[in-house]
């Protein structure tokens, strides 16, 4: 694990927008992996202020709440339609449908579009149960998309975006770790003393199933781009 440790988040995030702009313009990203939530905010609005030629680049999602449409502002495709997608003429972007009629197929479907575009490089954020993706502590290492129920401490993190608890949903459609495993290379982002204990169980605990993110030991190209709070409890 090739690990950056920078002051605070927005010099972590234009370290991993580098990442992000070199390979887009060295044509060695085709398909790259986008994640939603508060930590990749700033990577984003410089991606958008770039000004990149992204014509030929196909993004695909990690996750997308069950039952919200794509339209619902607290849906991760609202998001991703407002943080990128209306800023950016990327070729094509992929997200689950949250309300697809039939999940398992819908699932399929992800997966068959992964392996159509298989990701060059995956942006990624941790939850402070270590989760990646919504793939939750005790999820198998070789989980493909699936539906997730999502923990209570996931539930309670994410309310912040909700303006009552009981809306945030509580099932998810999710790459899994292998399909997350699958891409060429990983940029993982954490912030804030929140972050610290999943950090330090990510890069110097055991890699188990305990903590989804501790997988990316067994990673060949992995960048972990920190702020100082969220590095502190490592040794
Ligand atoms: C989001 C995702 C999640 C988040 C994680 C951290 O697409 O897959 O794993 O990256 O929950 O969320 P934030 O960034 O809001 O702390």
């Amino acid at each position: 694990m090739n690990i950056i440790i920078a002051k605070n988040d927005q010099e972590a995030s234009e370290k991993a927008f580098e990442l992000v702009k070199t390979g887009l313009q060295n044509g060695k990203i085709k398909t790259l992996g986008l994640a939603t939530g508060s930590t990749p905010l700033k990577l984003y609005a410089q991606m958008r202020e770039a000004n990149l030629d992204v014509a030929d680049v196909t993004t695909v999602n990690l996750d997308e709440y069950i039952g919200l449409e794509a339209d619902n502002p607290q849906s991760y495709n609202y998001y991703m339609e407002q943080e990128l997608f209306k800023s950016m003429n990327f070729k094509a972007s992929y997200l689950p449908n949250g309300v697809a009629e039939d999940l398992e197929a819908e699932c399929e479907r992800y997966e068959s579009i992964l392996a159509d575009h298989p990701v060059d490089l995956q942006i990624l954020g941790l939850g402070t149960n270590g989760h990646i993706g919504f793939n939750e502590p005790g999820t198998p290492f070789a989980a493909k998309t699936h539906v997730v129920e999502l923990t209570q401490s996931t539930i309670e993190a994410n309310k912040r975006f909700f303006e009552r608890e009981e809306d945030v949903p509580t099932l998810a459609v999710s790459m899994g770790i292998a399909s997350i495993m699958a891409a060429k290379e990983i940029v993982l982002l954490a912030f804030g003393e929140a972050k610290a204990d999943a950090v330090q169980q990510m890069v110097e605990g055991p890699v188990t199933e305990d903590c989804p993110a501790s997988v990316l030991q067994n990673h060949p190209n992995v960048t972990i781009v920190l702020d100082e709070a969220a590095a502190s409890k490592l040794k």
